[in-house]
């Protein structure tokens, strides 16, 4: 090609070229057209391949004829570049959809721990500090640990108020943790000193205080010479740590058929200070801890000479706790997905729960 012919194709090639860019409505596009004319197989990139066909004294000057509309061509594509982002930008920005990475990213928000979970860890930290481990039973649990080893045979009336859900192999979920009294005794002899949270279930009509799936600590003892005096004090303990505050209690009489005697700590109520509220029924007490001493009977479905070591029980309602302490007046919306009375409740209790940022 002479250097005349070679002037004619490179105005051709970036007239054409132009056009091209002009028409590009994209960056994408854009590229393109750009590697198809400067590429090294371009229209323009492969001009030079075939330098060696000019005879020696005209070489520069076709290099640089080459070289000048090759920068041309690029300065053009550029300002086209320039254009369509300037249009994107200008597009996203009116679509309120604007990208800044220099702005530091928005944490996702973690969430925490359920408000039953929350007191559960609390009530496991302090008894393991009192020495007690912490064990854990099968929910789904046989007739025989749920009742009739711990004294509640199949005519027994306890049986009615504890009714159940039973599965077709004749297993039941569990309506309370006390069969895992009776599981440890066999697992570890004695003396003894456990607790087993846990969630339980009862066939109930769901109202604002009863629910189907609940939770409770079970909490049990066995040594030489228990009396009822070490429970009493053991429960003021606990509920003084819980509540951080010093709670009082008292006790009443209670029947459970796994203990003799049977007892029914109630606590201060945290809610009126004792006064008198819907919430403690105005009696200015709340039962929050059914507990005696272990019946024979049980020690001995567990393996364990009655008359040589003694021991007391406890069933704490944890759900019931939780409620308490974070001020949640429905037990329904512990089982449910909105967290929103949850937090309002807790906050106004002056508890935080709920999305940590
Ligand atoms: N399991 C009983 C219930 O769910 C609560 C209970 C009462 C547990 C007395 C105990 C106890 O360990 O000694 O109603």
């Amino acid at each position: 090609m002479d250097v005349e012919t070679l002037n004619r194709t490179i105005a051709e090639i970036e007239a054409k070229t132009a056009a091209a860019a002009a028409a590009a409505g994209s960056v994408d596009v854009l590229r393109a057209v750009e590697s198809g004319v400067l590429g090294k197989k371009g229209t323009l990139g492969s001009l030079l391949a075939n330098i060696r066909e000019y005879p020696a004294e005209q070489r520069g000057q076709v290099g640089q004829i080459v070289n000048a509309a090759k920068g041309r061509v690029q300065e053009l594509i550029n300002a086209r570049k320039a254009e369509l982002e300037a249009a994107a930008g200008a597009a996203d920005a009116a679509a309120g959809d604007t990208f800044d990475p220099t702005v530091p990213g928005r944490r996702g928000k973690l969430g925490s721990v359920h408000p039953v979970t929350a007191v559960q860890w609390e009530v496991e930290r302090i008894f393991q500090r009192l020495g007690f481990t912490v064990e854990a039973g099968p929910e789904m649990e046989t007739e025989y640990y749920n009742f009739e080893a711990l004294n509640i045979p199949a005519d027994h009336p306890a049986r009615d108020v504890q009714d159940t859900f039973w599965l077709a192999s004749g297993m039941c979920l569990r309506t309370q943790t006390s069969p895992v009294q009776v599981r440890s005794m066999e697992k570890f002899g004695p003396p003894l000193r456990i607790i087993a949270p846990g969630r339980c279930f009862r066939n109930e009509t769901v109202d604002a205080s009863h629910a189907t799936t609940f939770h409770q600590v079970e909490g049990l003892l066995i040594d030489r010479d228990i009396s009822l005096a070490h429970l009493i004090a053991l429960a003021q303990t606990l509920l003084s740590e819980v509540m951080h505050r010093e709670v009082k209690v008292r006790t009443r009489p209670g029947y459970f058929p796994f203990v003799e005697p049977g007892i029914e700590i109630d606590m201060n109520c945290q809610i009126c200070g004792g006064q008198g509220c819907p919430t403690c029924k105005h009696s200015g007490w709340l039962e929050i801890l059914p507990a005696g001493m272990v019946h024979p009977n049980v020690l001995r479905a567990g393996g364990i000479d009655a008359d040589e070591w003694s021991g007391f029980a406890f069933g704490l309602g944890l759900t019931r706790l939780a409620m308490m302490k974070y001020g949640i007046k429905d037990i329904r919306v512990l089982n449910s997905g909105d967290i929103r009375p949850i937090v309002g409740a807790a906050r106004l209790s002056g508890v935080v729960l709920g999305g940590r940022e």
